[in-house]
């Protein structure tokens, strides 16, 4: 029985998923699933800075080299996440009282010594996380409030100095079909190429829900970014339903998963459609939507669900 990984070859797409690094350690059945199933791998958690860098200066890779030879072991391409954003962030930073100058040589330091310890074994990199609001408008973050919107390009040109051969990834949510957070990152991302920031790819998480309409414009938006140049990947597809669920809102839920992975197919430099975990025995969305849940791909006990054949009927 061939795989979604296997699939997706034959459109020149990696089906990745998220990886939680507790599950992979402890649960056979998962840790086999995500080794066959799958052709990329993100860390749920691993890479983010709270977790690499909880002390000042004193870096903790363990859990992210572990994926990342888990996938060296079973042929898999790794999607890095994420080097900067505002959220998951040490206290040591977020409590700091630091100067503007003292930031930026805390952010360039972060950025550099990350994608120089894993250099050479990340495909992408989602470099800049989330970095939009949903009017268009770049959120409030320390980053902004102190360095200003020039931010974002000096994180492209650090992580690119320290892994040239990486693909760089802008990555942000609600920006599946064309709105006014799209457009914004779209133009953002036109302004990056004329300075020569060297950004390669535009990652769309995809984290839908069932009580939103599907993004059908999905593929249009996709196009535009293709237009300049750039890949684009789905990074973190899940479309959570209100609990309990039924069968009517699991068809919905595969409609939600297949219009997102059509969009991908339809644009040619679509390189990657990853899940945010496979099964709903581990998942972010219970703890962060209230009332909703089971948004993944595979029941709590690893039965497929419609959404899995979806995603294979479209492949
Ligand atoms: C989530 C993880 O899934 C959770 O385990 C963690 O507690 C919080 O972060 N957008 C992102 C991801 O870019 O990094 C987030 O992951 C989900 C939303």
């Amino acid at each position: 029985d061939t795989t979604l990984g296997a699939l997706g070859q034959r459109s020149g797409v990696r089906i990745g998923t998220a990886v939680d690094m507790a599950a992979l350690a402890d649960d056979a059945p998962y840790r086999a699933k995500a080794a066959s199933e799958f052709s990329s791998v993100t860390p749920e958690n691993v890479m983010k800075w709270e977790v690499v860098e909880p002390s000042r200066g004193r870096y903790d890779w363990k859990e992210a080299d572990k994926l990342v030879d888990f996938a060296r072991a079973n042929g898999q391409l790794v999607r890095g996440h994420t080097l900067l954003w505002h959220n998951q962030l040490p206290s040591w930073l977020t409590t700091g009282d630091f100067t503007a100058d003292e930031l930026r040589a805390i952010l360039r330091k972060h950025i550099t010594d990350e994608a120089r310890h894993f250099k050479g074994r990340i495909w992408q990199w989602d470099v800049v996380n989330e970095a939009f609001n949903d009017d268009g408008t770049l959120r409030d973050s320390i980053w902004l409030r102190k360095l200003g919107p020039g931010y974002i390009a000096d994180a492209f040109r650090w992580a690119h100095a320290a892994d040239p051969k990486a693909k760089l990834f802008i990555n942000d949510y609600n920006i599946e079909g064309v709105n006014a957070k799209s457009t914004a990152l779209h133009d953002l991302v036109v302004k990056l190429r004329k300075q020569h920031v060297p950004i390669d790819g535009v990652g769309i998480q995809g984290h839908l829900s069932v009580q939103y309409n599907a993004p059908h414009d999905i593929a249009e938006n996709m196009k535009r970014f293709d237009a300049l140049g750039l890949e684009t990947a789905i990074t973190e597809a899940d479309v959570r339903v209100p609990m309990p669920s039924d069968s009517t809102e699991q068809e919905a839920q595969a409609e939600g998963y297949d219009v997102l992975l059509r969009g991908c197919l339809l644009t040619r430099k679509c390189t990657d459609f990853t899940v945010w975990g496979f099964t709903d025995k581990y998942s972010w969305v219970p703890g962060t939507f209230e009332g909703e849940g089971a948004a993944n791909l595979y029941d709590e006990n690893y039965r497929a669900k419609p959404a899995y054949s979806a995603l294979r009927d479209d492949l």
